[in-house]
């Protein structure tokens, strides 16, 4: 059995909850995304609603392409949340084994909820944090870094990371969030500090969720900024891509203004569909070079 495989490849001293197991040495880790309930990308990604939606149509495509022509079979998505890829990736690539990895408990109970009984096989849910958990070198066919390390304190010594987890040829999927977007959202909610913030590091102090008193400074990008990260840590490029943010801005200015409703599905649409090219995300498709 691959889980039983993997687990003792990692010779760590694991405990099991629901499913999810942990290191008995690391306590399951309370940060901010623990108390803020979790990330919930997938769960909003089911509504027109939410920027997300529009997103996943991005990535469902991305996950299709790679998935045509590499083939991979393990796959590790570090810092998963609620499952947006390991889900995607589970349904509809067979022959896969997922190593889903999330500090936050909740988002991984969630997954493990989504499961069928064929899909528990192709999976093991680990509650670590990223920058904790050691994996052997070398063993992954592909990674999803999918808007995480930009939340981490050292976004470098995470690409290092997944440099070594990954095989001679492997694959990684690293996103991370544009400085363009974010200093429109700090404009629309008249955030002068943050726009500060923006222009002078390059930082944005996220509200997780929205929720008040939980905060993390993330790191923005510009997609020149993020290649050369990415390449200083020995990856080639294979191709990167920009996903624009009008659809995420009209939702957000909408949802303040409290203009948010289902009439207003249309025009979302219609602005991602017909970017005027305000940078949201970048994705990198990168490879470990021989
Ligand atoms: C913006 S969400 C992205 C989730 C998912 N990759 C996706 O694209 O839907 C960031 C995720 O990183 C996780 N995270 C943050 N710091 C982490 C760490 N040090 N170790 C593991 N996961 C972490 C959070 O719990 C959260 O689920």
């Amino acid at each position: 059995m691959v889980k039983r495989k993997i687990l003792k490849l990692l010779k760590i001293n694991w405990q099991q909850k629901n499913n999810i197991y942990f290191d008995k040495e690391y306590p399951i880790p309370e940060d901010i995304y623990f108390k803020a309930g979790g990330c919930k990308q997938y769960q909003r990604s089911k509504s027109p609603l939410e920027s997300s939606f529009y997103d996943m149509k991005v990535y469902k495509k991305f996950l299709k392409d790679i998935f045509n022509k590499y083939k991979p079979k393990l796959i590790l998505d570090l810092g998963c949340g609620d499952g947006r890829f390991t889900l995607e990736i589970l349904n509809n690539f067979s022959n896969t084994f997922v190593v889903a990895v999330d500090s936050n408990f909740e988002d991984l109970n969630f997954i493990e909820k989504c499961l069928t009984k064929e899909q528990k096989e192709r999976i093991l849910l680990i509650c670590s944090s990223a920058e904790k958990t050691i994996f052997l070198e070398e063993i992954f066919d592909f990674i999803v870094l999918s808007e995480v390390a930009y939340v981490l304190k050292n976004p470098i010594k995470i690409y290092k990371k997944i440099f070594g987890y990954l095989k001679p040829n492997g694959l990684a999927f690293i996103s991370n969030v544009a400085k363009q977007s974010y200093f429109l959202h700090a404009l629309i909610n008249n955030d002068w500090e943050q726009v500060k913030n923006i222009l002078l590091n390059s930082k944005y102090t996220d509200k997780i969720r929205g929720v008040k008193n939980l905060q993390v400074e993330v790191h923005l990008y510009t997609l020149p900024k993020l290649v050369e990260e990415v390449k200083n840590v020995g990856f080639e490029i294979v191709k990167h891509n920009i996903i624009y943010g009008e659809h995420a801005l009209i939702l957000h200015k909408l949802r303040k203004e409290k203009m948010l409703d289902d009439s207003k599905i249309d025009l979302v649409q219609l602005a991602f569909d017909n970017p005027v090219g305000i940078e949201r995300i970048y994705t990198i498709l990168a490879r470990k070079k021989i």
